[in-house]
């Protein structure tokens, strides 16, 4: 089935924030942000703007009638700073005014005066002053510093990835309605509807049940709309909610770079010990987070680096550290891994490492270490494996051996390009970390004429959801795609919804519509067994039509559900899932936090211009565990599109403050995402089914974010080449390899 929004999305007529039709009487927001990383506010100058014709009102913290606090983990964060700024961009004053220019013209206009204080952008440096968001975690196995005396080798060192900018098409945004009776719509590009429902409440110092959050669609979320879409949609309902007046706020790009979150940067150091047959029998590791100025989601990534830090490998010692470090730079947030990519990294470094030293190939490490069915992880669970599985079926399908030698050949008759090589296994859990977030609901109504109605809390941000709930409503009723609409998330239908994210929106919320198809549908098998004088258990319904065991009856879908109607039988279900067997126990670090995990193995095979340190990405080569896939082309898409984005993480897309906290990778001239030419030149994708029972919807295994770790294989194979080149190279472990950073390892002395 291809995905429903295709034909609409390709003729341009997909709704999104800015295609709402505006209101007669809708004002215009923007927001002024801090220009400075930290300091105690000692003026805020708003005359100038305030006198510009066209400004309505600008809003301060002043103007707030709830508490000034969006924090969603740890309330660290309030809406508009009071006394002190703490990052720059940091929401000081919202001008709403009759168009967006005047708004964007009169935040010029004002003027913020400052004592400085001391800026501090490193975590290492943060940790050290004890500036830390929460108190740090330690995930524990077996014994390392007995395992450590047992290992023939130990190696060393440090690790580092860079933030990750969003990039969603789509910027931030909000449009906020009045309604009556203190009420407030609003439409936001976020992937948390509750979310913004539930703090902008608190900010308004209204009930929740006031507030109507409506999401059609997203341009892309990819994380940095889970927490962080909240803050504009409160600022328009806060100047709705004064003035009565509907507020827009849609983001342009630079000040959507300049004041959203972005994926969290790690510093980390690794200590890695082997025995003689390059068993990794120990690992330690402490995490640096750089979290930002307040705590948003970092606490919660931060939980998923510990959850990953041995990525697919069986490691029977471990202890792992993380310290998220409060900074002075934007609040970080959830990116695509959320956390898992960064702790991963670590562990592909030190296996690198320990290569290297050794003079062996890091995959002869790799492949004696992955895990099996049965190994406990750090955190306690026991693993329903397939990374053995998808290793070996890539070295079916691929013959690596063939690639190995091409590669060998090339770099030995070619002195000024050469070709690098790596494997990139990844193991990702699928749930929620926190365990109460893994539930969800849905609403399905079957109408009088026989078409169906599916609302759940799942937001549609081009992964395909949308076109998978429908999948299921279809499957279980048996009916056309075409007597489904999905309608849009919203919160007067579905209440307390879980972000979309984690990876498992299709799950949880395809979970919900399964349950309440399954419950109308017993209704209505109960209700043509009366009908047609038959035991129900011999009812079933296949395309429409009722059966009775295997033959066919007259009665067809739309005069079972007109006659169900008129016979007043319940033709609307509202649905509830909670994943079962989900725990963990923080106090002890132990539990069993996933569903289920997903596997997968990537080759990647690149070619570095020695001369002038760019490269290309030859290719990418998968072996993906999808479970059963209940929809190949959505995933493959969710395949591809995670590759790119990993690639662009660690290789080209560089984030770049100055000493003094200024993000001066703030445009899309300073700051570089794949485009076509950087692309893999090929991706060849190998669905792996596995045949174990799993908790995904119809076995169906979360794809959203666990291929964007595929990426991280580019890096080592970068990293091959340039060794190839200069074997006594003194490039480090540090990401994104920019062409720069290439040039440097291949020449720097
Ligand atoms: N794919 C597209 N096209 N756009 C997105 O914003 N977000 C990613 C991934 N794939 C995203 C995407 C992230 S971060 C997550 S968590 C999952 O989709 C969320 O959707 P799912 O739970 O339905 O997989
Ligand atoms: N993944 C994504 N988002 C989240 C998670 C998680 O594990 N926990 C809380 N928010
Ligand atoms: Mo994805 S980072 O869980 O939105």
């Amino acid at each position: 089935m291809h995905n429903i929004d295709s034909y609409s999305h390709l003729r341009g007529e997909s709704i999104y924030l800015d295609d709402i039709p505006e209101l007669s009487g809708t004002l215009y927001g923007a927001a002024f942000g801090s220009n400075v990383a930290h300091g105690k506010i000692t003026n805020l100058d708003l005359e100038a703007a305030q006198n510009l014709p066209g400004v309505v009102r600008i809003f301060t913290y002043k103007d707030i009638p709830g508490e000034n606090q969006i924090g969603g983990i740890v309330p660290d964060e309030p809406l508009f700073a009071e006394d002190k700024v703490d990052f720059e961009g940091m929401p000081v004053a919202f001008v709403v005014a009759e168009s967006k220019k005047i708004a964007q013209k009169a935040v010029k206009l004002i003027k913020l005066s400052t004592e400085p204080l001391e800026i501090i952008t490193c975590p290492r440096k943060a940790k050290e002053i004890g500036s830390l968001i929460v108190p740090p975690r330690t995930f524990k196995t077996g014994n390392t510093e007995d395992a450590f005396r047992k290992c023939k080798y130990i190696f060393e060192g440090i690790a580092e990835t860079n933030g990750q900018e969003h990039l969603y098409i789509e910027t931030q945004g909000a449009y906020s309605i009045p309604a009556e009776n203190n009420s407030i719509k609003v439409y936001s590009s976020t992937q948390g509807p509750t979310a913004v429902q539930r703090h902008m409440a608190a900010v308004l110092g209204i009930p929740m049940h006031r507030i109507e959050v409506d999401v059609t669609r997203l341009g892309g979320g990819f994380g940095g709309k889970e927490d962080q879409a909240t803050v504009w949609a409160i600022l328009c309902a806060l100047a709705t909610h004064h003035l009565k007046r509907p507020v827009k706020y849609s983001l342009d790009r630079m000040e959507d770079m300049r004041m959203s979150g972005k994926r969290n940067p790690y510093t980390s150091d690794y200590k890695i010990g082997l025995d003689e047959n390059l068993k990794i029998l120990s690992y330690e590791v402490s995490f640096y987070q750089n979290a930002g100025a307040t705590a948003d989601l970092s606490p919660a990534v931060l939980e998923r680096s510990l959850f990953h830090c041995t990525n697919a490998y069986y490691v029977p010692n471990v202890v792992a550290t993380a310290y998220s470090c409060r900074t002075n730079l934007i609040p970080n947030t959830a990116f695509r891994g959320f956390g898992g990519p960064q702790g991963m990294f670590v562990i592909e470094s030190a296996i690198a490492k320990a290569a290297e030293e050794l003079g062996v190939n890091a995959w002869e490490i790799q492949r004696v270490n992955l895990l099996k069915t049965n190994d406990e992880m750090v955190y306690g669970q026991k693993v329903v494996s397939e990374a053995i599985s998808c290793w070996d079926k890539l070295d079916e399908e691929f013959d690596p051996q063939n690639i190995h030698n091409d590669v060998a050949i090339f770099n030995a008759s070619n002195h000024l390009f050469k070709k690098g090589i790596s494997y990139m296994p990844i193991c990702f859990g699928i749930s929620f970390t926190k365990i109460l977030m893994n539930q969800a609901r849905a609403l399905v109504h079957i109408y009088m004429d026989g078409s169906i109605n599916v609302t759940t809390g799942a937001i549609e941000m081009g992964q395909g959801v949308n076109t998978k709930m429908l999948q299921v409503a279809a499957k279980t009723f048996s009916v056309n795609a075409g007597k489904i609409k999905v309608s849009s998330t919203n919160t007067y239908k579905i209440a307390n919804t879980s972000p979309s994210a984690a990876s498992a929106t299709a799950d949880l919320n395809g979970r919900a519509v399964q349950v309440a198809c399954e419950a109308i549908l017993t209704r209505l098998k109960t209700f043509a067994a009366k009908l047609l004088s038959e035991n129900e258990n011999r009812i079933s319904i296949r395309d429409e039509v009722v059966y009775v065991k295997d033959s066919m009856t007259d009665l067809k879908w739309n005069d079972l559900i007109i006659q169900a109607y008129l016979q007043r039988i319940n033709l609307s279900e509202h649905g509830h899932y909670a994943t079962p067997v989900v725990n963990f126990d923080p106090s002890i670090e132990k539990g069993h936090p996933f569903a289920y995990h997903v596997f997968g193995t990537a080759l990647t095979v690149v070619k570095l211009d020695c001369l002038r340190g760019t490269y290309e990405i030859e290719a990418v080569k998968v072996v993906h565990d999808f479970g059963t896939s209940m929809n190949t082309i959505i995933d493959k898409g969710q395949i591809e599109g995670g590759i790119v984005q990993g690639i662009g993480w660690m290789t080209m897309e560089e984030i770049v403050y100055d000493n003094n906290g200024k993000l001066r990778s703030n445009a899309l001239s300073t700051y570089k995402v794949p485009d076509i030419y950087s692309a893999p030149k090929l991706i060849d994708i190998v669905f792996y089914k596995s045949e174990a029972e799993n908790l995904a919807i119809f076995n169906s295994k979360a794809v959203g974010e666990p291929p964007l770790m595929y990426g991280i294989g580019t890096y080592f194979a970068l990293r091959n080449a340039v060794k190839a080149f200069n074997p006594e190279s003194k490039i480090g472990f540090s990401s994104p390899l920019t062409p720069e950073k290439a040039l440097l390892g291949l020449y720097k002395k």
